[in-house]
């Protein structure tokens, strides 16, 4: 296991902690093979109840590395699809603490997570429209499901940033806290859960679940096809090179 993703068992609580601060805990393809590897074993462990998935040092998680994304696939397909898949289909309770950055991947993540507090300090974005690409890990339906339609839109197409009380008011978190008390209380939420059966935990998920998981595998499928599309385009090209430049992408035609 890679020492990017961190777990330990604290009383039935799985606290996963994305580390690779040093990035903004911008997740590469061995924190990839990670997390779909840490999902996994903890479907199958019954000592596992509930998961708390946060971000090591000030920020949540600047979503999939840019300077790595188009490295060969080492098992065939790009490992972020299993690891997307892997989290989207887990059967028990997540809970997230996000503060600080919270982009791409890093806020994708969290509409798949059950609950999600967020720390004062949480800058949100969907930049997929400024990067020459499409929304990813089914997001183009969690978002229209988790905080409606006109509003998914609005940070889809718009890429804006999202401030902690945007992302409470619209729905996207369950509370906001200060920074310094964002994990205790997620902390204190995920026990709350894992001290009930985990066969009760994981009916529930089933039957809150249920209800979306046709649109989450249709979703899926149609940003795998888009993503094929785009990615590799002159304009996603232009964005990444302009991202690792530090300097403004120039686009054709705008
Ligand atoms: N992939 C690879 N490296 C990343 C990264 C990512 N997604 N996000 C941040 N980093 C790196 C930066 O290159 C920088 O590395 P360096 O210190 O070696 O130069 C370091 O992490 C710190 O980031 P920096 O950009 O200096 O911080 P910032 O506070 O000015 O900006 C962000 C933070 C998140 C706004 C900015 O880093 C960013 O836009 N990252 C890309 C986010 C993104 O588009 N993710 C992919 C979505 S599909």
């Amino acid at each position: 296991m890679t020492d990017s993703i961190l777990t330990e068992n604290r009383d039935g609580v799985l606290v996963v902690t994305l580390n690779r601060p040093q990035k903004k805990n911008a997740i590469n393809n061995e924190m990839w093979i990670g997390i779909r590897e840490t999902i996994t074993s903890a479907a199958e462990d019954d000592t596992v109840a509930c998961l708390l998935l946060c971000g090591a040092g000030e920020h949540f998680c600047s979503g999939v590395d840019l300077s790595s994304f188009s490295d060969a696939a080492p098992e065939g397909e790009h490992p972020f699809e299993s690891a997307a898949r892997a989290v989207a289909d887990f059967d028990k309770p997540v809970v997230a603490a996000a503060q600080g950055v919270a982009v791409g991947g890093g806020a994708t993540v969290l509409f798949h997570a059950d609950i999600v507090y967020v720390g004062e300090s949480l800058r949100m974005r969907l930049p997929f429209a400024s990067l020459g690409l499409v929304p990813e890990w089914a997001s183009s339906y969690m978002l229209q499901a988790n905080i409606g339609a006109q509003r998914a839109a609005e940070l889809f197409y718009t890429a804006e940033w999202i401030d902690a009380d945007k992302a409470h008011n619209c729905g996207i978190a369950a509370d906001v806290l200060p920074d310094a008390n964002l994990f205790n209380h997620a902390m204190s939420k995920a026990s709350e859960i894992a001290q009930w059966p985990v066969n009760s935990l994981r009916e529930i998920k089933r039957c809150l679940r249920m209800h979306h998981k046709p649109a989450i595998d249709a979703a899926f499928a149609a940003e795998q096809a888009a993503m094929a599309r785009q990615a590799g385009s002159p304009e996603n090209i232009e964005a990444i090179t302009a991202f690792m430049e530090k300097r403004k992408p120039v686009f054709q035609g705008s």
